[in-house]
């Protein structure tokens, strides 16, 4: 092969994979909206808990959509642990997934927050900024938005990475690098920022 074959072989082959899945690439917001409102139940209801052990529901409006997908493979491939959310994410396919993220990242979020107290809280974020926004609006829609998200749902994701019962290898690494006595520091410190809010039907 000469080389013109060889780069006109690659176009080809690029071409095809990426005509081939445009419609995976993006979600559909029309059928995220549909699929999203067996959602509401628990994270359209503000301050709604997690039965056990108690914490509040993650805020999903304005989200990432990237790492939504994420999030909900996660829990359908277990590498997140939690049975009522393995079953959410089970009964839908790659698709509904794609549609259902691309829907609850439109619904709002995403403001270019003022950002919070520059005190020790604010130091000790320094590191943590580089992947989740120096607003705590991430800067990757793979990697998740911290603003505004409930402080004791971030506290409890912290000690899952430290534990190894959430896998991640990116977060767990950093997680462990976190003083046992800033976990909750952080996550008050993220949660105080402008950004992620409660979703509920329009
Ligand atoms: C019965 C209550 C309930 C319902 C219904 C429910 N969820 Fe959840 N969801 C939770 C709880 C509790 C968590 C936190 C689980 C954990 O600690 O990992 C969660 C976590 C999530 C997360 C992870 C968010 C993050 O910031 O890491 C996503 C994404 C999610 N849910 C999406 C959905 C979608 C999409 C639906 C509808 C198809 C849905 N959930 C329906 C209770 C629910
Ligand atoms: C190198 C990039 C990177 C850095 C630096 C980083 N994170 Fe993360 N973080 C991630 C990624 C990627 C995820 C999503 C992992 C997953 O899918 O579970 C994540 C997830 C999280 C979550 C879970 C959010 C949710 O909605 O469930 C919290 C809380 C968090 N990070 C806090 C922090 C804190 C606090 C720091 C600083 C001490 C930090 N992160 C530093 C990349 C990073």
């Amino acid at each position: 092969m000469n080389m013109k074959t060889v780069v006109t072989a690659a176009i080809i082959l690029f071409a095809a994979i990426y005509f081939s899945r445009p419609a995976l690439a993006e979600g559909d917001l029309e059928a995220g909206r549909e699929l999203g409102y067996t959602c509401f139940g628990c994270h359209g209801i503000e301050g709604y808990r997690n039965a056990y052990p108690s914490y509040r529901v993650p805020k999903l409006g304005g989200q990432k959509a990237g790492y939504l997908v994420i999030a909900l493979q996660g829990y359908r491939d277990g590498t997140r642990s939690h049975p009522t959310m393995k079953a959410q994410a089970s009964s839908m396919n790659g698709q509904d997934i794609e549609d259902v993220a691309a829907y609850f990242a439109s619904i709002a979020g995403d403001t270019v927050a003022a950002g919070g107290a520059k005190n020790a809280a604010f130091a000790k974020a320094q590191t943590c900024v580089a992947c989740h926004g120096q607003n705590g609006i991430s800067v990757n829609a793979m990697w998740p938005t911290l603003a505004g998200q409930h402080a004791d749902y971030l506290e409890q994701a912290l000690h899952k990475y430290r534990d190894g019962t959430r896998k991640d290898l990116v977060m767990g690494a950093q997680a462990a690098l976190i003083a046992a006595e800033d976990v909750a520091v952080l996550a008050r410190y993220f949660s105080s920022l402008e950004g992620l809010e409660t979703t509920r039907p329009e």
